[in-house]
């Protein structure tokens, strides 16, 4: 199995070097897949891929590229037997989207255009797209079913992912032969237990469990809630945590269902269990055996009170679910933050 994979060509994955390329590489590595990955490292570095490399004894093949730039991709096209593609390039940070829109919808859109005409020209048929909880936007109960109307997203980042959902469903419907499929991650938090690869925000983290993890190693004084007069059993708002074990390992059943079928799919990616922030951080002092200093601040402007998934297609149809849990999460998030309390950064040797 692993040598007919590896005859067959590899998989290209753009934006391969930040979080969760960085574990789906190691999974896809372990599963059989020859990968390249290519990047700018606009918001990762090469050092995350040196240690993908330490992790799976594997060298990858890594070319620095930005995917907006036909001239390069076509170049990893030529010289490569590509049988796939998954997706991760783009820009996402909600507030900085909001601010600096058109910087947004430019690289966002244009990877996946160029990448698309690339594909064409080169044949290749199968994609996976990293898309988004936010599709589902504010008018949707919870849990989110792939069936819902999407596409009224709260900020333009989470309309960049709509908008290329929509690209993505025109030209299955044009071009038969492709075979698409969109993974709408919910909360991605967590790193490989080894600890040598995780998530390296840049500045001040937006996210959750980066931010508790700041604070647990020092580097931040205390944890702000963002609003506890939810209508939610603690006050919290709620999420869909999903370990990025798990998500890397969606993306190997992901490449796989690609490989086998034709037309479009889009596949929830989460737990299925709602967890709230008080939840998040209780489990984070427990299993850590550490105390996360917290307040309550007014609530953050965008927020949903509870957001969740509804997983039973990926079970179904991927022969995909989710194995571990907060705990887990919380644990291997902190394992990788106090092996690295100040990211990775430096440059491949
Ligand atoms: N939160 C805090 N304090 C913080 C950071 C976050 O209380 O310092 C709270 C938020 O208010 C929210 C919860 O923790 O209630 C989770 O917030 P995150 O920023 O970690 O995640 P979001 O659910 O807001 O956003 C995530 C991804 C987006 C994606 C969205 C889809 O970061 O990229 O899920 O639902 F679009």
């Amino acid at each position: 199995m692993t040598d007919m994979k590896k005859q067959n060509g590899a998989v290209l994955l753009t934006g391969g070097a930040g979080y969760i390329g960085t574990h789906t590489t190691v999974a896809l590595l372990e599963a059989g897949f020859d990968v390249i990955v290519a990047d700018n490292f606009s918001n990762s570095c090469p050092e995350a891929i040196n240690r993908v490399e330490q992790i799976t004894g594997k060298k990858i093949k890594l070319y620095e590229v930005d995917v907006a730039d036909q001239k390069q991709l076509v170049q990893i096209f030529a010289e490569n037997k590509i049988t796939g593609v998954i997706h991760f390039a783009g820009f996402k940070a909600v507030g900085e989207s909001v601010k600096l829109p058109i910087k947004y919808y430019r690289n966002n859109l244009d990877t996946t255009l160029t990448l698309l005409e690339c594909m064409a020209r080169f044949g290749v048929k199968n994609l996976v797209f990293s898309s988004s909880a936010t599709v589902y936007g504010d008018e949707n109960p919870s849990p989110c079913v792939e069936t819902m109307r999407t596409g009224k997203c709260a900020n333009p980042y989470g309309m960049t992912k709509a908008f290329i959902e929509q690209i993505l469903v025109d030209v299955a419907a044009a071009h038969k032969e492709m075979s698409i499929v969109l993974l709408r991650y919910f909360n991605p938090v967590g790193a490989h237990p080894s600890g040598l690869i995780g998530e390296n925000p840049g500045g001040i983290p937006n996210n959750l469990m980066p931010y508790v993890s700041q604070v647990a190693v020092g580097k931040r004084d205390k944890l702000t809630i963002f609003g506890n007069d939810y209508n939610t059993p603690d006050g919290t708002c709620q999420r869909d945590f999903i370990h990025i074990m798990d998500l890397a390992q969606a993306h190997v059943k992901a490449i796989e269902f690609v490989e086998k079928n034709c037309g479009l799919d889009v596949f929830n990616i989460g737990t299925g269990e709602p967890y709230s922030v008080l939840d998040l951080v209780q489990t984070f002092e427990k299993v850590n055996g550490l105390k996360i200093p917290y307040e309550f601040g007014a609530r953050r402007e965008g927020d949903l009170p509870v957001v969740w998934a509804d997983v039973s297609k990926a079970a179904r149809v991927l022969g995909w679910k989710a194995e571990l849990n907060l705990e887990d999460m919380c644990r291997d998030s902190w394992n990788w933050q106090k092996k690295n309390p100040h990211g990775i950064n430096s440059s491949r040797n």
